[in-house]
């Protein structure tokens, strides 16, 4: 077809630049994610969901007040999203956590009030929006939240109605941080571009959650533990394999946009899920993940040969989530817990930056007669 413009296109943005960040960066020659100045196989092992949030927010990890605040700040946000469940309509009880938790944060308003930050607000109220979908859909009633305790404690006593252990909250720390900023991945970007509007923060999240959703980007976790599922043990998993990809499906788990070698995160929650079944927690899939994970890359490879094909963050965080108690339809949800704080940072990133995200499109329709 006849197109007049001479406009270079990259479809899917791919390799270009669209921002300068202090937040994180990714390494894919490498496979090396840094987070704000950390190797994010130190930081996630060792540090809470709040750091994290402090170290996104004012560029240093915090000192001891500096954590207090922020658990304050979270719990404060939990109990004001507590408060705010009636008016929510009939937002929690869509099917889809992702729709359910879009729809709940779309009711917050936007901007400070009294001593709650915006950002704090919208953090806090994530989690806690997520946590009472999935006891609706359990068809139990939400829990009201606990502001004395951690983020990721409260998280997984409202999901299960049941006290976690510090080995399991120490696990769900290291997922909420290790996934908790990623460069400019399609949901940071779509909140950056909302935030280079001028338009609120909680319109830039909302946004990004719907682009969180695909299942190319966030959606891949759950299908991942059904993939494992399907398998049942490590002897079937070449064929399995096989008959998936010859059905013209993907291997959900496997392969990244920027990677070119296995994902760091997928390192760092595998020494998460060791840790928690020192501590006595298992499901005994890790080892099936890791024998997928092989025939994967094997059958991946043999197709691909030019184009490594490796783990990513949602094939272990799926073993990860289940080994916690999360049922597979909050992991979805409980990734969007995590990574709505690197998002609330970009938000600010780009508002200083202060200008308008505009790309150009290669027009290749036909031309008026
Ligand atoms: N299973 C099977 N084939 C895969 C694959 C997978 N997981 N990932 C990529 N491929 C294949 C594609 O079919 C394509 O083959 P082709 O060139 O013969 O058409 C080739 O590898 C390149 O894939 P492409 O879609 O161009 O790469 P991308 O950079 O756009 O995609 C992902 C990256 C993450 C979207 C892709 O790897 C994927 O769909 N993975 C599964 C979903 C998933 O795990 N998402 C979570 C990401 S953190």
């Amino acid at each position: 077809m006849e197109t007049r413009s001479a406009k270079p296109s990259s479809n899917g943005l791919e390799g270009v630049v669209a921002a300068e960040t202090r937040l994180s960066d990714v390494d894919g020659e490498r496979g090396k994610l840094t987070i704000a100045g950390h190797d994010v196989e130190r930081l996630a092992l060792a540090a809470t969901f709040e750091d994290a949030c402090a170290l996104l927010a004012d560029g240093h990890l915090p000192d001891a007040a500096g954590r207090a605040r922020w658990k304050a700040q979270l719990g404060q946000a939990r109990v004001e999203a507590f408060a705010q469940l009636e008016k929510l309509g009939d937002a929690l009880d869509q099917p889809d956590g992702m729709d359910a938790l879009r729809s709940a944060v779309a009711h917050l308003r936007p901007g400070d009030r009294g001593t709650l930050s915006e950002a704090a607000r919208v953090i806090g109220a994530t989690s806690y929006f997520a946590a009472a979908w999935a006891r609706k859909q359990a068809g139990l009633p939400a829990l009201a939240p606990d502001p004395d305790r951690s983020a990721a404690s409260d998280y997984l006593r409202l999901v299960r109605g049941a006290e976690p252990s510090p080995a399991e909250v120490q696990g769900l720390d290291a997922y909420l941080v290790t996934v908790v900023d990623h460069g400019m991945n399609a949901s940071t970007f779509t909140a950056r571009v909302v935030a280079s509007t001028g338009s609120d923060r909680v319109s830039a999240i909302v946004a990004a959650l719907g682009a969180l959703k695909g299942p190319l980007h966030g959606g891949a976790p759950g299908p991942v533990l059904d993939m494992l599922d399907a398998v049942g043990s490590p002897a079937r998993a070449e064929a399995w394999l096989e008959a998936e990809l010859k059905a013209g499906r993907r291997i959900m788990g496997m392969g990244h946009r920027i990677y070119r070698v296995r994902d760091p995160r997928a390192a760092v929650l595998e020494r998460a899920i060791e840790r928690l079944e020192k501590s006595g927690t298992s499901t005994g899939r890790l080892a099936l993940a890791r024998a997928v994970e092989q025939a994967a890359e094997g059958a991946l490879r043999a197709r691909h040969p030019d184009r490594p094909l490796a783990a990513n963050v949602e094939f272990y965080t799926a073993v990860l989530l289940d080994t916690l108690g999360l049922p597979r339809t909050l992991f979805s949800p409980t990734f969007a817990v995590g990574r709505v704080a690197g998002w609330s940072a970009h938000v600010d990133e780009q508002r200083a930056v202060g200008k308008l995200i505009r790309p150009q499109s290669k027009y290749v329709g036909p031309l008026p007669s």
